[in-house]
């Protein structure tokens, strides 16, 4: 038998409402900030992910879906939303219509990681990204659009952690200092580090290696270096979060692992969201559209891991019930009443009732025992004699009561008790 590919999972009809409830919490809270939809393609040229996230990252170096399609070319599972949006943004001509601009999405992710309890090949990302506003009102904006969502889904013990990553001139100074702290301690490090010692010096902080991560411990912070700009905004950004009521502490450990990022960067963090712990991350990330050739247009957003909030909500006991079944289920008894079944469904489908008769041919018995197990609210067994009245016992299974209902008014009677 075919199994299916390490680090993917189904989603089964009866876990499907989990994903929609989510959905949902996602697009109610993004719709109060005024954002809208984008959707963008699964698949994109290699290039742009070589070239966004950024070629010293692990996504672009060890994570990527990467493959000729039949005409040669080289095409990458999307490894996340970002690049894809600003290129649709930038191919559209969005930047010169109205800002800003702000879009939210729902996409499906690879990234080829060594599986693990929230830690999936392909996986689900709720992203926000917000164009054309270089103020710290954005940033807080995205911030506290996320910490809504996470609220919205009943979460009490995720954390904000912000931290701010400077800009270009600022981080000039920062790579220096790195690779004084560096140099003397590379012969310990990976070999990978070496590499990003000469490449881009911030990429160690970023490393799964132990010895790495220990050495790495003791590197100067990004925050002794921002400039008198970078650091005024990130004092915005605080205050506002503050005023907004949005909890955070400031973590100097946050680098992120995508290249994109300057200024603020932040991370929601959660024990219960398997291995790696970051529910939610994001960012401003100024330069991008600019390096990808659009005019320069400040951006910032972040993206939610589906399957971590999922791990995390059911952590917290914050899972919703499971959904009902169909409204109104009829069962019927013999070739006529069950003629008159399949009609009536139809009619009661056509007032807005989810409606369920039998396809199996099952006794009344077993269509009875279907219904009870599928969650119908309702059931009405038709047989000669409802026929011949032109109405059926309603029987109403939260409470066990029922009623005797005209045919042609079922459907106003469900509607009222429901
Ligand atoms: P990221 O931190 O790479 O950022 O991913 C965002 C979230 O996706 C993570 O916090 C995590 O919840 C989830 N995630 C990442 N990798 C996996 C995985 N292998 N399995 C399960 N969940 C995973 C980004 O992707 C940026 N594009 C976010 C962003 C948007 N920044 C600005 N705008």
């Amino acid at each position: 038998m075919i199994q299916i590919p390490k680090g993917c999972k189904d989603v089964l009809p009866s876990q499907a409402y989990l994903w929609q409830y989510l959905e949902a919490r996602a697009r109610e809270t993004a719709q109060a900030y005024a954002f809208r939809e984008i959707r963008t393609p699964v698949f994109e040229h290699t290039e742009l992910f070589s070239r966004g996230v950024g070629d010293t990252t692990d996504i672009v170096n060890k994570e990527m879906y990467t493959f000729l399609d039949k005409g040669g070319r080289s095409v990458t599972l999307r490894p996340e939303g970002t690049a894809g949006v600003a290129r649709a943004f930038i191919e559209h001509g969005l930047a010169g219509g109205v800002l800003p601009f702000k879009a939210y999405y729902f996409i499906s992710a690879f990234r080829y990681e060594r599986p693990q309890a929230g830690r999936l090949r392909e996986f689900h990302q709720f992203g926000c990204e917000l164009y054309g506003a270089a103020g710290a009102e954005a940033d807080a904006e995205a911030i506290s659009l996320a910490d809504a969502f996470l609220k919205n889904l009943g979460l009490k013990k995720v954390e904000l952690h912000i931290n701010s990553i400077g800009c270009k001139t600022c981080r000039a100074r920062y790579h220096q200092a790195l690779r004084e702290y560096f140099a003397p301690r590379l012969s310990q490090m990976c070999e990978d580090c070496r590499t990003r010692f000469e490449k881009n010096p911030m990429r160690i902080l970023d490393c799964k290696v132990e010895g790495c991560k220990q050495i790495a411990a003791g590197a100067p912070r990004m925050l002794d270096y921002l400039c008198d700009d970078c650091r005024e905004h990130f004092g915005q950004v605080k205050s506002l979060l503050t005023s907004a009521g949005v909890a955070y502490t400031v973590d100097p450990s946050i680098v992120r692992g995508l290249d994109y990022y300057s200024r603020t960067v932040f991370e929601f963090v959660s024990d219960a969201a398997g291995a790696q712990g970051t529910v939610l991350g994001g960012g401003r990330y100024d330069t991008l559209l600019e390096q990808m050739g659009s005019k320069p247009v400040p951006a910032v957003g972040f993206a939610a891991g589906m399957e971590r909030l999922l791990l995390v909500m059911e952590a917290e006991n914050c899972l919703p019930p499971a959904d009902m079944g169909a409204m109104c289920y009829l069962a019927g008894m013999d070739a006529s009443s069950r003629a008159k079944a399949f009609l009536l469904a139809q009619q009661l489908r056509g007032a807005g009732i989810s409606c369920e008769t039998d396809l199996m041919e099952r006794s009344v018995k077993a269509q009875f025992k279907y219904a009870d197990k599928t969650g119908a609210r309702f059931v009405a067994v038709l047989g000669e004699r409802e026929l011949e009245e032109g109405a059926a016992e309603v029987k109403d299974m939260r409470t066990s009561s029922s009623e005797r209902v005209k045919f042609g008014e079922l459907a106003e009677y469900i509607k009222r008790r429901i």
